[in-house]
């Protein structure tokens, strides 16, 4: 069958970062929304503009190894492709290393890394998706570049993917255009512990020139970097974050 609609994927789109960009992403493109719960993203669906265009898609990533038994009948044989694809889903367990065994690591790199691997290896499949890619887009965190106490598999897990970033830029360039986008603090279901510790927001506060970031903040720039207006842009990774990354202050 001919492919006829163009679709964006973004998994993550029940909570949080990915559902802000869902909806505002849904006024002009089809959208395959992902997640988990399934009811969280019926509500993401009831948010999004024109929710006739847009499906749901939920799958647990923690079984990456399944993706292609769910993923490739969404698309082969349906008429739809998917042209852009963004990486929103993540999670992060705080830990120190000494209680971080392999099997929690391996599921936090299976959400935050593997899944994101997995999908894009089915997106290029000519009989999956028709060659249709343009736009892979990942949602690291300014965390990849530095250091926190507890987060040493989130940390190196968005590492990971500003690598497989890089080297997706390079290797699939100029057909498809390979981002990441690296937020700063965001007040999410992920990050609501820290923001209901005072002491933490007061750091926050110090630390943040522009004060912390919206779900909006970020839903602005996956909106431009999937757009025509970045057509020139590969393999960066786009820090979005206030100003926290580059403030030295002592005080
Ligand atoms: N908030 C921040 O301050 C911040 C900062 C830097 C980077 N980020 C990154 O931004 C992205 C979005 O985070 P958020 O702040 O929007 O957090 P969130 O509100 O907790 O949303 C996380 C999303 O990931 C999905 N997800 C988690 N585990 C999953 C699994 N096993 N299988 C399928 N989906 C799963 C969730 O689905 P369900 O709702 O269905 O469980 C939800 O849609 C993450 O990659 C995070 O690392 C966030």
């Amino acid at each position: 069958m001919e492919p006829a609609a163009p679709y964006t994927l973004v998994t993550g789109a029940s909570s949080g970062l990915g559902r802000c960009a869902a909806v505002r992403l849904s006024g002009e493109r089809n959208l395959i929304l992902h997640g988990r719960n399934s009811e969280r993203l019926e509500q993401t669906l009831g948010m999004c503009h024109h929710p006739e265009r847009h499906i749901v898609w939920p799958f647990d990533l923690k079984n990456p190894d399944e993706l292609a038994a769910s993923l490739a009948p969404l698309l082969a044989g349906s008429g739809r492709f998917v042209d852009a694809f963004v990486h929103c889903a993540g999670m992060v367990t705080v830990l120190p290393m000494r209680s971080v065994d392999y099997r929690t690591a391996q599921e936090i790199m299976n959400v935050n890394f593997f899944s994101a691997a997995e999908i894009v290896h089915l997106l290029l499949k000519k009989k999956v998706n028709h060659q249709r890619l343009t736009n892979i887009l990942f949602i690291s965190s300014i965390w990849s570049r530095f250091g926190a106490r507890g987060h040493s598999a989130y940390c190196a897990s968005k590492a990971a993917l500003d690598g497989l970033m890089r080297a997706l830029a390079v290797e699939l360039a100029p057909a498809i255009r390979v981002n990441s986008i690296l937020p700063g603090a965001i007040r999410t279901s992920m990050a609501a512990q820290g923001f209901d510790d005072p002491s933490i927001v007061e750091k926050l506060e110090r630390d943040y020139p522009m004060g912390t970031g919206q779900p909006e903040d970020i839903a602005g720039a996956i909106e431009f970097v999937l757009s025509g207006k970045a057509r020139w842009l590969t393999g960066q990774e786009i820090v979005v974050d206030g100003g926290r990354t580059i403030n030295m202050s002592l005080k």
